[in-house]
């Protein structure tokens, strides 16, 4: 089977994991870093190169004060405790978003790790922290509109790699495969330009219900997939196997 070169998941369903067992919402968020444990350790043993997570969005800003600082709470607890792990299993740490917004001792936690696992190469694990799409599409037009003010670059030059180039994204693959759990089918503002011809996947499993067994179906179900970017399925088919070759 052909797994995904960049995984992208949407984890979202922690709130109503805790609601619906009478806990406060932090209780779902502390039980949906357990499963981004074990899902970055079953990517990395399935050897999927990009795994890309979205943990805080431009917009969960706006949720009460308690819950914004208990998600910066625990995003220091799991940054510390994930270094060895990391560290042991060759993954790189990668952080996108307005990573300037964040509270200076998580960003503290944050640079040192992407600091001591930079030079790792067995998987680029990207957090996406108060990450918007939109706010970094604007960001990178006003670094794009600066190059050119600055007569470095010339607007007939800025190509689709050029401007791609100016995105948080520019050192990873776009995405092939976005997950999304807790059945919302909505993007809410994440990799709005990367994701441009990903193959979608919604499940209703509410973030701290899924595991690699939930991951498997659904990597099963990208390797059903025919991408055929525009192309007709005639031209985009693999030439059939020879017996007795193997599916990967
Ligand atoms: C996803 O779970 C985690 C974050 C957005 C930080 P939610 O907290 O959105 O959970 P629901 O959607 O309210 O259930
Ligand atoms: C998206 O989930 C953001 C993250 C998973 C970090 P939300 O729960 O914030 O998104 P909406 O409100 O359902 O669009
Ligand atoms: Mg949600």
């Amino acid at each position: 089977m052909s797994y995904p070169q960049h995984l992208a998941i949407i984890m979202d369903g922690n709130g109503r994991w805790a609601e619906q067992r009478r806990l406060p919402r932090i209780a779902g968020h502390r039980r949906g870093v357990e499963t981004v444990q074990e899902i970055v350790k079953e990517c990395r043993s399935l050897g999927i190169p990009h795994l890309t997570l979205y943990a805080f969005s431009s917009e969960n800003w706006g949720r009460p004060h308690d819950e914004v600082g208990a998600l910066m709470e625990l995003l220091g607890l799991f940054l510390k405790r994930e270094l060895q792990t990391m560290l042991a299993n060759d993954i790189r740490l990668k952080v996108i978003g307005e990573v300037g917004r964040l509270p200076g001792k998580v960003r503290e936690i944050l640079e040192q790790t992407v600091s001591r696992t930079a030079a790792n190469s067995g998987m680029v694990l990207t957090l996406a922290l108060s990450y918007g799409a939109r706010n970094e599409l604007l960001r990178a037009v006003r670094d794009v509109a600066e190059e050119v003010r600055a007569g470095r670059v010339e607007p007939e030059a800025i190509d689709e790699s050029c401007f791609a180039g100016h995105l948080d994204t520019a050192e990873l693959p776009d995405p092939d495969f976005l997950i999304r759990t807790s059945g919302e089918m909505r993007i809410s503002n994440f990799l709005l330009w990367q994701l441009a011809y990903a193959e979608l996947y919604f499940t209703e499993a509410l973030w701290p219900d899924f595991s690699s067994r939930e991951l498997h179906r659904a990597l099963e179900e990208f390797g059903r997939r025919q991408r055929r970017f525009g192309l007709t399925g005639a031209q985009v088919q693999k030439p059939a196997r020879r017996q007795g070759e193997k599916n990967h």
